[in-house]
């Protein structure tokens, strides 16, 4: 199969439909793995599009909770009760109310220095993932510039080999942040990219369907499918 063939993109009306469908398809994705394995690992999002997602996803009770680990694509350096926290966005929307195992929940360590944290979350990876830390599904939002967990256009970390986990600091990157590296996300069994709102429009045109693109979306390529969610608004331009 090559890469185009794994690719689907679904179009749906706005994003109270975007949430239901992406809740959908994310549970089914883990309940499948659920049922091959011992347990299934995701990673989340941050970013504001997956809020009602992640709401939606906590009211499902079919969802195998008990055997899932929840990680995420990428954090800002920040304590985890700060406003900018990816892990207290999904801890409000979505850990409050599902019954996930506290040990099976592996946020960044956002507090600590970016190396630091890092390396650690890398390690975590590693330890608790089968198969040497891939994940069964990740998910991911865009950037109006392209940018994909905290790969941003033209950053060094883009080049990227072999951990799985990177620090990413810079000028403009403020506060520095940790993120899930290329080599994560394209050993990932499945990647979702969730995308809302028309000013998204002009980089999923220059991503889709153009693997010359420079921008970091256009580089996820994970081992069995990549599913591009978006609302009508984002895929057309228009409100
Ligand atoms: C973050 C993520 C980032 C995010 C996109 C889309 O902000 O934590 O690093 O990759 O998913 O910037 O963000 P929105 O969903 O807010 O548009």
């Amino acid at each position: 199969m090559n890469a185009a063939d794994r690719i689907e993109i679904v179009i749906v009306d706005d994003e109270a439909e975007l949430a239901r469908e992406g809740a959908a398809r994310i549970s089914a994705v883990l309940t499948d793995a659920a049922r091959h394995a011992e347990s299934a690992s995701v990673a989340l999002a941050g970013g504001s599009t997956p809020r009602e997602l992640y709401r939606q996803l906590a009211a499902l009770r079919d969802l195998p909770w008990p055997q899932l680990h929840l990680f995420w694509s990428d954090e800002r350096c920040v304590p985890p009760d700060h406003p900018e926290s990816n892990y207290r966005m999904a801890r409000e929307t979505l850990l409050s109310g599902a019954p996930v195992a506290a040990d099976r929940v592996h946020r960044i360590h956002g507090e600590e220095a970016p190396a630091a944290a890092a390396e650690s979350y890398d390690a975590t990876l590693r330890q608790v993932l089968a198969d040497g830390g891939r994940l069964d599904l990740v998910l991911l939002g865009m950037g109006e510039d392209g940018h994909v967990a905290s790969l941003f256009p033209e950053h060094a970390v883009l080049e990227e080999k072999s951990r799985w986990a990177a620090p990413v600091t810079g000028p403009g990157i403020e506060p520095p942040r940790v993120t899930l590296t290329l080599p994560a996300l394209n050993a990932a069994k499945q990647v979702m990219i969730v995308v809302a709102g028309p000013w998204k429009t002009k980089a999923l045109r220059s991503v889709l369907g153009n693997a010359a693109s420079p921008l970091p979306a256009a580089r996820v390529c994970p081992s069995e499918k990549l599913t591009w969610l978006l609302d009508r608004a984002a895929a057309t331009g228009e409100l």
